[in-house]
C-alpha cells in the first residue's frame, strides 16, 4: 500500500488541457515505425563576430569536466551486477535532499520549479549484490529504498519497452514517475512543462552519477505507459511514468 502525502486527487478535474494532451500521447502498444530527416540542424550566425572556446583546457584530471565529457549513452551492457552502493549513490547524488530543509524551500541535487518536486524514482532491479530482484521505490524523506515488488521484470520491461535489446543485459532500471499535482497545484497547465523540465534535470544527474562511478545508462523515452505503469502498481492519472534510464555494467568505456 502506498502513499502519497498532501495529495488531492480532486484536483485533476483542474488541469484539463495538460493531463489530456498527456493521456494523448501515451503508446500503446511498441512504436518502431518513426520516419523522418535523419540530419540535424544547427542554428549559425554567418555574419556575426565569434570567440572562440578552446576546448583542451576541460580535458585534464578533474572530476567534474571528465564526467561530463564521458557523458554517453551506453547500450552494451556486460550483464554482471551493480553495487547496492553503486545504485544508493545513484539515487541520492540524483535527487536526494541535499541540504537540510530551511523555513521556505526545501533544497535537493536538482532544481524544480517553485520546488515542488513532483517526481518520484522506482527501480527495477534485475542483478545487483545484496538486493532480490524486484521493483523498489526511492523513499526520499528517509533516504532509502523500499521493496515493493518481489519478482523478475526484465522481461516484461523487455517487452514493454519496444523489445531493445540493451534491456537483456542492464542490471536495472530507473523509472521515473510524476505526481502531477505537486507542481500542477501551484502553476496550473504550465505547470505540466515544469515537470518535464524536472524530469529532464533529474535524467541527467543519473547519467553523470553513472558516468562518474563508470557504469554506463541510456534513457527510454519509448514505452508503453499503461504496462510500465501497471508494474508500479500506480494509477496513470495522479501519478504516471514518464521518463526510463536502464542502468548497468558498460562494456566498452573511452573515458577521458
Ligand atoms: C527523452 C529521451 C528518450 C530516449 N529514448 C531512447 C530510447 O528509447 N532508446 C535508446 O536507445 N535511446 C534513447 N535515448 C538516448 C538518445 O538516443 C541519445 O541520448 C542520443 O542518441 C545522443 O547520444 P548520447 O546520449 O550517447 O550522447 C533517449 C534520450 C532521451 C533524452
Amino acid at each position: 500500500m502506498s502513499q502519497i502525502i498532501n495529495c488531492h486527487s480532486s484536483n485533476k478535474n483542474k488541469f484539463s488541457i495538460a493531463l489530456d494532451y498527456h493521456e494523448n500521447t501515451k503508446h500503446e502498444q511498441n512504436r518502431l515505425d518513426y520516419s523522418y530527416n535523419e540530419n540535424i540542424s544547427y542554428k549559425t550566425y554567418p555574419n556575426a563576430e565569434k570567440i572562440m572556446i578552446k576546448t583542451e583546457k576541460y580535458i585534464i584530471e578533474n572530476d567534474f569536466t571528465s564526467c561530463l565529457l564521458s557523458r554517453k549513452s551506453v547500450r552494451d551492457f556486460t550483464g554482471e551486477e551493480i553495487s547496492i552502493e553503486n545504485l544508493l549513490d545513484i539515487l541520492y547524488l540524483s535527487y536526494g535532499i541535499n541540504k537540510d530543509n530551511n523555513m521556505f524551500f526545501e533544497s535537493r541535487m536538482v532544481p524544480s520549479a517553485g520546488a515542488r518536486y513532483p517526481l518520484e524514482i522506482y527501480i527495477a532491479v534485475f542483478k545487483c549484490d545484496k538486493l532480490e530482484s524486484g521493483i523498489y521505490h526511492y523513499n526520499i524523506i528517509s533516504n532509502c529504498l523500499e521493496f515493493i515488488r518481489k519478482g523478475d521484470y526484465r522481461n516484461k520491461l523487455y517487452e514493454y519497452c519496444n523489445k531493445q535489446d540493451f534491456i537483456s543485459n542492464c542490471s536495472a532500471a530507473i523509472i521515473i514517475t510524476s505526481v502531477f499535482e505537486r507542481t500542477m497545484e501551484k502553476y496550473g497547465e504550465r505547470g505540466y512543462r515544469y515537470i518535464l523540465l524536472d524530469a529532464g534535470h533529474l535524467g541527467q544527474n543519473i547519467y553523470l552519477t553513472a558516468s562518474h562511478l563508470k557504469l554506463g545508462t541510456v534513457a527510454i523515452g519509448g514505452f508503453q505507459d499503461k504496462k510500465i505503469n501497471e508494474i508500479l502498481g500506480i494509477d496513470g492519472l495522479i501519478e504516471t511514468s514518464l521518463y526510463i534510464i536502464a542502468l548497468g555494467q558498460p562494456q566498452v568505456l573511452s573515458y577521458v
